[in-house]
């Protein structure tokens, strides 16, 4: 079982939801609430670029994120956000290369791979998703390989200690009714993994350094368990983080004590 030495990492994708600005921020209001005395735990909010701005002008306790960026600095990229406009207003974080842009948008992983890039040129964190499409597969491990030698490609042994991985089997994500979480040793399989592939490319100690989360089916009934037996070092939450008391339960749940 897994000792806590990470502080446990806690991020909000919050998607496409909710649909205003008054909504979103009533939201954020009611989290910023209930984690204002948890200092154990970080947590990120990301919500839809939208709201960025309007959170950005709060004081709130969580750090502020986004679910994507564009991969060039500025010029005629119509309708892209850029890495460095994010980081103007008080991101620190920024979901790249999620299984919904891959699947929706068709995005590739030589795409994701530049915008890994490009938002640690800024100096934001990003929290890169990494994941095999189908459960049980038994090229599971090549897939999250494949993608790890793709996607950290540009990324120096320094630059590791700035990104954030996530292990997400595609097939765990909740908008599909009736999906089921992985189970703890799936995702304690997967992850134990993903750490040698990393020990290979930058040394056992870089390697530890790194935070990974799992993502798929988080909510404060399970988040304990992906912790403790799953290796996680937290997760990063969809459905469950657009309910303000299930989110606050959920952050205090991955305390281990
Ligand atoms: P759910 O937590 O709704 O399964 O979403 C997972 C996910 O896609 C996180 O980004």
């Amino acid at each position: 079982m897994k000792t806590q030495n990470k502080k446990p990492l806690l991020i909000a994708n919050w998607k496409m939801n909710p649909p205003s600005a008054k909504e979103a921020l009533a939201l954020a209001k009611k989290v910023d609430q209930g984690i204002k005395n948890i200092s154990d735990v970080q947590v990120v909010l990301c919500p839809p670029f939208v709201y960025i701005p309007i959170f950005h002008a709060e004081k709130f306790n969580f750090l502020l994120g986004a679910q994507n960026c564009f991969w060039q600095k500025q010029g005629a990229f119509t309708g892209e956000i850029s890495p460095a406009m994010l980081k103007n207003l008080g991101c620190s974080h920024v979901i790249i290369g999620h299984s919904e842009r891959k699947n929706y948008l068709s995005e590739t992983y030589e795409v994701i791979r530049q915008k890994v890039k490009a938002s640690l040129d800024v100096g934001l964190i990003p929290v890169v998703c990494i994941g095999e499409k189908a459960q049980g597969s038994p090229n599971a491990k090549r897939e999250l390989e494949l993608q790890m030698q793709i996607l950290l490609a540009d990324i120096s042994r320094t630059q590791s200690s700035k990104i954030v991985l996530v292990y997400e089997p595609e097939w765990a994500i909740s908008s599909v009714k009736g999906v089921q979480a992985a189970t703890p040793q799936d995702c304690e399989a997967a992850i134990s993994f993903m750490k040698e592939v990393l020990a290979r490319k930058w040394g056992e100690a870089s390697a530890k350094g790194i935070h990974i989360l799992y993502g798929g089916s988080v909510r404060k009934e399970n988040i304990r368990e992906f912790i403790e037996k799953g290796g996680a070092d937290g997760a990063l939450v969809g459905a469950a983080s657009l309910n303000a008391q299930e989110f606050v339960s959920l952050v205090k749940e991955s305390i281990l004590g």
